[in-house]
């Protein structure tokens, strides 16, 4: 009797630290990797560094692909999945079809990371840090990443169309469809200044230009001249229409100045509860920089996979 109520005993107390492991690896943390790939920061650092020095733009594709990450059933880099005979990916979503990018540049940091440190770097992570990376290489500030997500073995095409933000929604629906992702109105304001860099298809601009009022005419003839009312859809014009690849703050001035290119942009001033802060953006961009550092590792916390959900893909593209 007593030694197997000291062996129920003993079983608790290792249930209960297996318990607390489990708990204590469901955090992300930022030396997660110090350990087993020391290399993993500079080698990601470095690939985003190559890709900005061939091709700008290809940073703010980066950045974009950690948003379509997270926000789609959590940061598990289910956006990078094929279509294959047993996934449907979330590439020929809505919102991704034929938009988003930077898939090669993915491949070639996750090649780097598998010689180096072989199945220990999930793609989910090198989303994360190459969002951070593009961004304070395109002149942004800086924020520390926490890592430690894995990565998924599904996707979900229906998550992709329904919870990814369509451009072409108000301000009310824009403030639901982030707060459905725990997100207040200020933080969706200060995470739409993502489109402080890039480019967009006249095809989810062109109703703004030819059709609203809240438009610089100026600047509405100038994007005309790229997006013809009929064709064209494919054309490209900087978000930023005043530094297209820079980082700063004139993404809020443009707005001010009835230039925002997304229906979506121009909503968050339009006279609503956010004019006040894009206002603020506009003169501090300080201010910009801390909420959207803040705003961003809110971001990277989406649901991670942790533990041992999930794998480590050895390429980005498909499953183990
Ligand atoms: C507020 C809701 C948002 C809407 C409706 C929206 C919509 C869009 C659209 C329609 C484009 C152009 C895509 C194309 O024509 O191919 C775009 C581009 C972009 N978006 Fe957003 N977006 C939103 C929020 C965000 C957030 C939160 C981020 C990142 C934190 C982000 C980052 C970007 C970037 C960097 C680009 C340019 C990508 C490139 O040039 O490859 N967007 N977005
Ligand atoms: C180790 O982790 C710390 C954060 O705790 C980080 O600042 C440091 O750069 C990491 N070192 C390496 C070599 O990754
Ligand atoms: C703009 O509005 C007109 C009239 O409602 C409509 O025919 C047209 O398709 C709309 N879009 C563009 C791009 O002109």
């Amino acid at each position: 009797m007593a030694s197997s109520s000291f062996y129920s005993w003993f079983a608790f107390l290792y249930c209960l630290f297996l318990f607390t492991a489990s708990m204590a690896s469901a955090q992300l943390t930022a030396n997660f990797y110090n350990r087993t790939c020391p290399t993993a920061m500079s080698i990601i650092r470095g690939g985003v560094s190559t890709a900005i020095s061939r091709e700008r733009r290809m940073g703010a594709s980066l950045l974009r692909l950690h948003f379509h990450d997270c926000f789609v059933n959590g940061c598990d880099a289910s956006v990078l999945l094929d279509d294959s005979a047993t996934i449907t990916g979330e590439k020929t979503a809505i919102p991704n079809a034929n938009s988003i990018r930077g898939f090669e540049v993915v491949d070639t940091i996750k090649a780097q990371l598998e010689s180096s440190c072989p199945g220990v770097v999930s793609c989910a992570d090198l989303l994360t840090v190459a969002a951070r990376d593009a961004t304070v290489q395109l002149g942004g500030q800086t924020w520390n990443v926490v890592l430690g997500r894995r990565d998924s073995t599904t996707a979900s095409l229906s998550a992709a169309n329904s919870d990814l933000p369509s451009p072409f929604l108000d301000l009310p629906q824009l403030i639901t469809e982030f707060a459905n992702k725990g997100f207040s109105a200020a933080e969706m304001v200060a995470l739409t200044g993502a489109h402080e860099i890039g480019q967009a298809r006249c095809g989810v601009f062109k109703e703004r230009i030819y059709n609203e009022t809240n438009i610089d005419p100026s600047f509405a003839l100038s994007m005309q001249r790229n997006c013809p009312r009929t064709g064209g859809d494919a054309n490209l014009a900087p978000l930023d229409s005043t530094t297209p690849t820079v980082f700063d703050n004139a993404f809020f001035r443009n707005l001010v100045n009835q230039r925002g290119l997304l229906h979506t942009d121009q909503q968050i001033y339009s006279g609503g509860a956010t004019n006040a802060q894009v206002d603020r953006y506009r003169l501090n961009s300080a201010a910009f920089f801390t909420d959207f550092a803040n705003a961003m590792v809110k971001m990277g916390n989406l649901s991670p996979l942790t533990g041992t959900n999930g794998q480590i893909r050895t390429n980005c593209r498909r499953p183990n």
